[in-house]
């Protein structure tokens, strides 16, 4: 690895500098438990029993619950959301130590290498975008200029949202950008070419497409949607580039570029890039669209930097309104106040703009329903509420929106004004809403509950006694004692046994590098160096785990005749010496005797 070695001090200092229990103190209540402190982990939603184990000597933590685990980096990476460099940087800060002038980690190299990719990527979309622009205004762009003029776009707006023209032909903007000096990859992986199977290129809009420049909250041009002007059955409406380093569909919004600046206080989120065209040429500026998916919760995470209030403005067809259903349950989970509004001339918001006109709109987004009413409405549709058996089955379905309020003055208020619909008493309405939600409640409890025995079985093997460990749990505790105690690890190598016995890809990989440590000695941080992101969590569930053992050159017989015998490698295992074998039965004997001592001693006397 070419780390250098300043850098490598440097690390070493802010691991030294920030102790792993004081730094977790600040997130969680940390409890001693024997030579160890359990918390309820911060970093997901750890309600009952505490996940998280930290070990002050190791100075690592582990979460059996979401898995997460490392040192005090790695934590600081999961519970801050930085990526390794910012979150040595946040240490750094918290130790007061200045960070070095220039780290050459390769962590750092990589991470100028994705930069320089995405810069590039950049650049080719803006240099595609201004020969789409071009290609408009020129002679091949007449139909596409025509057909924009046909639908009511402006020239300022044209350039407002660098509108543009793709002309139909298999390389024209490859050759043009070839010319510019790109290869022909680099335009692939910006999404503007396909790949052939013989390895030849061709452009990714080929079929003439005036095309939607999608540009992100930094002004950078991600993608585009082309759309072609006359609707045919061979190919879709919209063609969208596809996912490139640059361009994630489901963590962008169309528009946002321009209404993060709206001092409206609420965005208005609708289905097309034409609607949100239109509604900005109309100076309604808050108007964004989705990509051509569906709403996700990082779309909603990326809005809530700008605003917790949200109108859906979807399509009026049966579509559109199970759409805004969606998105409006994403919105209410990430905080929002979410109302919806139903357009009432048109299919969608570009056209009822375009016979209604600004004011009109303005009067569809003041009369917006908020989500729960909405909801409310769209059930009552399906009832009859004159007939008695009809109306009872409303009032079990409302209850069931109701249970989905966690604002309580809100629930009140719903509750009487459903209640006073269907002729029932509020009291009687709000005991099956909270039955309803006593019921939700446990089905989640129970989800949890479920989630934490398959994490805590799968750390353990199901099977606490060593006794009858599992082959999963021998090798793990075998790597334990091995990064521990040179003694073990020099037992292992006299067995024979390789990196490649293991039956696990993470306990080879754990093998392989802690068979490769010089003089069976083993630095932990070094180590966890090796290892991604991905990988860390298991690693430090392993290192951390030596299940309370004092002596683990004695312990680790056992996991290693196991481990050995797996592999059916029956000879190597003969490679144990008497003594060992015959301290390994002494020490099952010891076990089995201690059991029955225990139980005696159980039912003889009252445990306090
Ligand atoms: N979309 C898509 N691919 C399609 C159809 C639609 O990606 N084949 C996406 C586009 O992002 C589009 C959005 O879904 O903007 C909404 O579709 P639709 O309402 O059909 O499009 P409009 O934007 O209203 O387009 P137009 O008014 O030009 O028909
Ligand atoms: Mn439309």
């Amino acid at each position: 690895m070419a780390v250098s070695a300043d850098f490598q001090d440097f690390v070493d200092e802010v691991l030294e500098r920030n102790d792993i229990t004081e730094v977790i103190s600040e997130y969680a209540k940390l409890k001693r438990v024997g030579s160890r402190y359990a918390a309820l982990c911060p970093l997901h939603n750890d309600k009952k029993s505490p996940s998280l184990s930290i070990s002050p000597d190791k100075q690592l933590f582990h979460c059996f619950g979401c898995g997460a685990g490392g040192n005090v980096i790695h934590f600081i990476m999961a519970m801050e959301h930085l990526d390794f460099m910012d979150a040595l940087k946040y240490l750094a800060d918290r130790a007061r130590i200045p960070m070095p002038e220039q780290g050459s980690s390769t962590d750092r190299k990589r991470r100028e290498e994705t930069m320089d990719k995405k810069q590039k990527i950049y650049q080719i979309n803006a240099e595609a975008a201004r020969y789409f622009y071009r290609h408009l205004a020129g002679d091949e762009g007449k139909d596409a200029y025509a057909y924009l003029k046909e639908r009511g776009i402006t020239n300022a707006t044209i350039k407002m949202f660098g509108l543009g023209y793709a002309p139909a032909g298999w390389t024209r903007l490859l050759d043009y950008l070839k010319e510019k000096g790109y290869s022909e990859h680099d335009v692939f992986e910006a999404g503007l070419a396909k790949a052939r199977d013989n390895g030849s290129f061709y452009d990714a809009f080929y079929d003439g497409r005036v095309m939607f420049p999608i540009i992100n909250v930094q002004g950078n041009i991600i993608g585009f949607g082309g759309r072609i002007m006359q609707e045919n059955s061979n190919t879709g409406k919209y063609l969208n580039t596809p996912e490139t380093l640059v361009f994630k569909k489901k963590e962008n919004l169309f528009g946002l570029n321009l209404a993060k600046n709206s001092k409206a206080g609420r965005m208005l989120l609708m289905e097309g890039y034409m609607d949100v065209i239109s509604l900005h040429q109309a100076g309604i500026n808050n108007a964004i669209a989705s990509l051509g998916t569906a709403f996700t919760p990082e779309q909603a995470r990326l809005l809530k930097k700008y605003t917790s209030k949200a109108v859906l403005c979807y399509d009026a067809d049966d579509a559109g309104k199970k759409a805004a259903l969606r998105a409006g349950d994403i919105l209410t989970e990430q905080g929002f106040k979410t109302k919806v509004l139903t357009i009432t001339d048109g299919k969608d918001p570009d056209e009822f703009i375009k016979t209604k006109g600004p004011e009109m709109f303005q009067v569809l987004v003041e009369g917006a329903r908020p989500l729960i009413g909405y909801k409310i409405d769209a059930i009552k549709q399906h009832y009859d509420l004159n007939d008695t058996e009809q109306m009872l089955e409303f009032t079990e379905a409302a209850a069931g929106v109701l249970s989905e309020i966690n604002n309580e003055i809100e629930l009140e208020l719903y509750t009487k004004q459903i209640a006073k619909e269907a002729g029932i008493s509020p009291d009687t309405l709000s005991t099956q809403v909270k039955v309803l939600r006593r019921k939700q409640q446990q089905v989640k409890e129970r989800q949890e509950e479920r989630k934490e025995r398959k994490n805590f079985e799968e750390r353990t093997g199901g099977r606490r006694d060593l006794h009858e460990m599992g082959l999963k749990n021998a090798e793990r505790l075998l790597l334990n004692f091995m990064a521990e105690e040179p003694a073990v690890m020099k037992k292992v190598k006299e067995s024979g046994l390789t990196a490649e016995d293991f039956t696990e890809g993470i306990h080879r990989k754990l093998a392989e590098k802690l068979l490769a440590c010089p003089d069976d000695r083993v630095d932990g941080n070094a180590l966890l160096e090796q290892f991604s992101p991905e990988e860390i969590g298991v690693v430090a569930a392993i290192l951390l785990d030596d299940k309370n053992t004092e002596n683990k050159k004695e312990a680790s017989i056992q996991p290693l005749a196991k481990v050995l015998d797996a592999k059916q490698r029956i000879k190597q295992a003969e490679l144990l010496t008497n003594d060992d074998l015959h301290e390994l039965d002494k020490m099952l004997k010891q076990k089995e005797q201690e059991k029955r001592r225990n139980q005696t001693w159980k039912t003889k006397n009252n445990p306090q």
